[in-house]
């Protein structure tokens, strides 16, 4: 059993947070790419908050889904929000881990052991967020 599984989040609660970044993902801003990306946060507060990928013509200004949610959520719910649960989909039928960017963006809000379920070449994927980004970068000795 991973780490993943040692946070007792049932099962069903993940699934439908899934479902909820698939929803999300539907309203992608992706005529670049076509990579339509969804994200959904579960936070302690009980409330879940969605987000998609908002491309640019300046491809470097696009937002990833995660970032997008991650940026909903503090400006919904303040500054002291903490992210329970992450789920990421994409409509492309591809693997969709998030980026490194956006795990370090995750960092700031969200529990080590944290289950962040994604898009895998497996189906769905469920890691620990200390899994993903081991050695993120902090201003204190780690
Ligand atoms: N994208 C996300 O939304 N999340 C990720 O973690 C990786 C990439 C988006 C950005 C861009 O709009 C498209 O996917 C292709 O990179």
């Amino acid at each position: 059993m991973g780490p993943a599984m040692m946070t007792n989040q049932p099962h069903e609660a993940l699934e439908a947070l899934f479902n909820l970044a698939e929803q999300a993902a539907k309203n992608a801003y992706a005529p670049y790419s076509k990579f339509r990306v969804g994200a959904a946060l579960r936070l302690s507060n009980g409330e879940i908050v969605t987000g998609t990928n908002v491309e640019n013509v300046s491809f470097g200004l696009t937002i990833c889904a995660e970032r997008a949610a991650v940026v909903r959520a503090v400006s919904q719910f303040g500054p002291q929000i903490r992210i329970e649960a992450v789920a990421v989909a994409n409509l492309n039928g591809l693997p969709s881990p998030p980026c490194g960017a956006c795990r370090q963006v995750l960092a700031e809000f969200i529990a080590p052991d944290a289950p962040v379920v994604f898009s895998s070449a497996e189906g769905k994927r469920t890691m620990a967020f200390s899994e993903l980004l081991p050695l993120g970068f902090a201003m204190k000795l780690q």
